[in-house]
């Protein structure tokens, strides 16, 4: 079959780079994608916010299934329209994408079917938002309901900060996003991810993943798209990843399907390992990144087959192989990132940085004149696979060492808390 993927990042290198491993492919079509998807699909420059544009394209291109990355078009009801025109398209609805594009709503679905998270209020004025925070107190937690790019979440550490915070939020910061607030509970503990396939009804475990938001070593700094990752998430045991696929993710499922929008599609759930078990942090409707750098190395079997049973409910039938190794990335990125950078500038070497153990994928990356260059802030993922996190990381580092990239950074200390743990 062509499958045509929409999205640009290192999470759509990381899947094209999959989906291209598939028997069941003919012709894969990204769009837009960029230099290092180049290298496994087709890329076209699609406007992909344009459902009409998309659905002509696959029509002219025999296109009978869509893989859909980021969460915009997902929530925009891209599926839908795609669906709509006869054409299978991987991902949730734009009704089911509510568990990413509002807060409140899956707060309020978690309240429903008792799933454990932070204890919260939705507001849709900044008064009432403000006697809520007096009473309650610092640390606090103040979101924009919608999508903000991950920047509408503000954790405020004193009473000030969080009536500024929502303030910002009602005099338009993040736009329509802000124009109602969750004021929620601080929660302490320990971060990390897990994903599932779902069908709508079935959930398939994917695995567990942790990212490194901020973009200074330790985890100091401003919050980025995400610095680096690695899988599994160690800190998770087997029995702590059954409670939360049965306390949160399979009652998510069967509350989505009784409220009449079964959730098809990946569903990532951020978690917080906090003193009383894992809570619900947050749901994001699709792969994340670089989590799917880290998570689609270690799969063994067919991507576009799971993907396919996804959408045709038939995920009970199919079963995901995954290697015992551990997979760790590291984001090289241009100086500046996440605040303004340079655009344009020379990658060179990048062949030499390859191993048998060693994936490359690329995020911000454009090829002008035969030369690479980086027209993003988060460049590229290097991605090694080793027995340990530790020796991941080590390779990773040395693979990072033999890339000439004058503009770039990257944090050392990826998988520290892992690395901590090994050595213990
Ligand atoms: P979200 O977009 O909801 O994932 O929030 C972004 C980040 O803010 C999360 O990855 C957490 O690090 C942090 N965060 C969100 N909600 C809470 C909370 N209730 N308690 C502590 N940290 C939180
Ligand atoms: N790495 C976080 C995300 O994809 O949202």
């Amino acid at each position: 079959m062509n499958v045509l993927l929409i999205g640009s990042g290192g999470r759509e290198h990381a899947m094209a780079w999959k989906l291209a491993q598939s028997p069941l492919l003919d012709t894969l079509y990204c769009a837009p994608g960029n230099a290092g998807i180049a290298q496994v699909a087709e890329c076209v420059a699609l406007d992909i916010s344009d459902h009409s544009q998309i659905i002509q394209f696959c029509r002219d291109n025999n296109v009978s299934f869509v893989i859909v990355g980021p969460e915009g078009p997902l929530v925009d009801g891209i599926v839908d329209a795609l669906e709509a025109a006869d054409i299978s398209a991987f991902g949730p609805s734009a009704a089911a994408a509510q568990l990413e594009g509002s807060k409140g709503f899956t707060k309020d679905l978690c309240a429903e079917f008792d799933i454990p998270t932070a204890a919260y209020q939705r507001f849709n004025n900044a008064p009432k938002a403000k006697r809520y925070v007096r009473e309650m107190g610092a640390p606090i937690v103040i979101k924009a309901d919608g999508l903000a790019a991950g920047k509408g979440v503000i954790m405020a550490m004193s009473v000030e900060e969080a009536l500024d915070a929502i303030d910002d939020c009602f005099e338009g910061a993040f736009g329509d996003a802000g124009y109602e607030v969750v004021v929620e509970e601080f929660l302490e503990g320990e971060e990390v991810s897990l994903f599932a396939f779902c069908d709508g009804q079935t959930a398939l475990l994917m695995g567990t993943a942790q990212d490194h938001k901020r973009v200074g070593e330790g985890d100091t700094g401003p919050n980025t798209g995400g610095m680096g990752a690695y899988s599994p998430a160690d800190v998770m045991d087997q029995a702590m990843i059954d409670e939360v696929m049965g306390d949160i993710i399979v009652p998510t499922l069967a509350g989505m399907h009784s409220r009449g929008m079964p959730f098809k599609g990946i569903l990532f759930a951020g978690l917080m390992l906090t003193e009383d078990g894992p809570q619900l942090i947050e749901y994001n409707v699709r792969f994340g990144d670089p989590e799917t750098q880290v998570i689609l190395p270690r799969l063994k079997s067919d991507l576009l087959e799971l993907m396919i049973a996804s959408v045709e409910n038939s995920l009970l039938e199919v079963e995901a192989e995954w290697s015992d190794e551990t997979a760790l990335t590291v984001v090289l990125a241009s100086k500046g990132y996440p605040g303004s950078y340079e655009k344009g500038t020379e990658i060179r070497d990048l062949d030499k940085a390859e191993a048998d153990n060693i994936e490359i994928f690329h995020a911000g990356t454009a090829e002008n004149d035969g030369n690479l260059t980086a027209i993003g802030g988060r460049v590229l993922n290097i991605t090694a696979t080793g027995s340990s996190v530790s020796e991941a990381q080590a390779d990773a580092y040395a693979a990072i060492k033999k890339i000439d990239w004058q503009n770039g950074f990257c944090r050392s200390d990826i998988g520290w808390r892992a690395v901590a743990r090994e050595k213990e």
